[in-house]
């Protein structure tokens, strides 16, 4: 966790409301494989990682609550008997919609004053958004004592993403972000929301992200048009989700969707099935099939899900093409963020020197590697 995020919220917080602050970090997260299955009650593989966001946070007696987005030197008045959302993209809506949904709990929220800051790139596909939540429902639950367990803060989280934020995004990344575990992923079931952590050490091969830098516009409505069209395939097949549905299943109703839906809900199916499989690779310490997976995965996710973009296909490529990187795919919800690359120990560099140039030589801008260490779930800073 970089100290100095937290050191700052802090020195901010103490100069703007002149006491000292509870300190929380919330750290984002990446995702080994299980794309676009948790909204489909299946299997994801994600870990909390040492990248997210620091916020200070304590009560307030001014009558107001503010926040104050650090990152965009942005801050908000507000008061907590007045929430709506604000227009798409506003980041004041990830805080309202927590206020809001623990309101909705019956929970009472008195004033309080915030200070945020996060080194997780914006649009990296690194679930800022979720840290940000799970931060601002951790301070609020600690500051007011309202006894909320992690289960049902995460939740909160989620349904702000889905009424203030606008997307109806799976529980994934509030998961992970609230529940990782220090150098583990974990197996999560989002049926049951049940996770089995697995610790991770690929021995000679080490993760990597490779940030395209991109992120492409309209990701949040096709996110949204996906679900619904995966609902609407369970509904057709008479299942309560995808998760419940084989490959023979979906192909009593081929001729009742168009070729487009018929592809979407297979891919599901299938990088479930991975998912499962991907587990079972890890147990027996079977990388190359590991690897194969992720590659499998990608090729879903590009060709059948149509949530890639030319360039994180072309890191994939690069990738493939290294010699070093076993299994590589973009990571989250997609058109833009991050490549997650299961490579070999010693070769990151070699790799950024041959994926950099032409990168940018394609693409015009550059693209940037992260190495990432595996990190414990949403806390308090003592
Ligand atoms: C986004 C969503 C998650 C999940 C991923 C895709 O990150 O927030 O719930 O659906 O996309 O796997």
């Amino acid at each position: 966790m970089n100290k100095q995020l937290i050191k700052d919220v802090k020195d901010i917080y103490v100069e703007a409301f002149g006491e000292d602050p509870i300190l929380i970090f919330s750290p984002g997260r990446i995702n080994i494989i299980g794309e676009h299955t948790d909204y489909n009650d299946g299997f994801v593989f994600p870990a909390a990682v040492d990248k997210g966001i620091a916020a200070a946070i304590q009560k307030s007696d001014s009558g107001v609550s503010t926040a104050y987005a650090l990152d965009m030197d942005s801050k908000v008045e507000f008061e907590l008997d007045k929430l709506k959302p604000l227009k798409e993209g506003s980041w004041e809506n990830y805080v309202f919609g927590v206020i809001a949904e623990i309101q909705n709990r019956n929970k009472v929220v008195g004033n309080f004053n915030i200070v945020f800051k996060g080194d997780i790139p914006g649009g990296a596909g690194m679930s800022s958004s979720a840290a940000l939540e799970n931060s601002v429902v951790y301070g609020l639950n600690e500051l007011f004592k309202l006894g909320l367990t992690k289960e049902e803060m995460i939740f909160i989280s989620q349904k702000a993403e889905h009424n203030y934020v606008g997307v109806n995004c799976g529980i994934m990344d509030q998961y992970a972000s609230m529940f990782g575990i220090k150098d583990h992923a974990l197996l999560l079931d989002c049926r049951t929301i049940k996770a089995k952590p697995f610790k991770i050490d690929f021995k000679n091969h080490e993760l990597l992200l490779i940030n395209t830098n991109v992120k492409h516009s309209l990701s949040d409505s096709a996110y949204n048009d996906r679900r619904s069209a995966c609902e609407n395939i369970a509904k057709m097949l008479k299942v309560t989700a995808l998760r419940d549905a084989t490959e023979d299943d979906l192909a009593t109703i081929e001729s009742e969707v168009t070729p487009e839906n018929y592809q979407k809900a297979l891919y599901v199916i299938q990088e479930n099935n991975r998912a499962r499989q991907a587990s079972k690779a890890m147990e027996e310490d079977d990388l190359e099939k590991l690897g194969n997976l992720i590659y499998g995965s990608h090729e879903g996710l590009s060709k059948q899900y149509k949530v890639s973009c030319e360039e994180l296909d072309f890191l994939v490529e690069k990738a493939k093409e290294s010699g070093y990187v076993i299994g590589a795919r973009m990571m989250g919800g997609g058109f833009g963020g991050c490549t997650i690359n299961l490579i070999e120990k010693g070769k990151a560099k070699d790799f950024e020197k041959l994926v950099s140039g032409p990168y940018k030589e394609k693409f015009g801008k550059d693209c940037s590697v992260y190495s990432v260490a595996l990190s414990d779930g949403t806390h308090v800073i003592n």
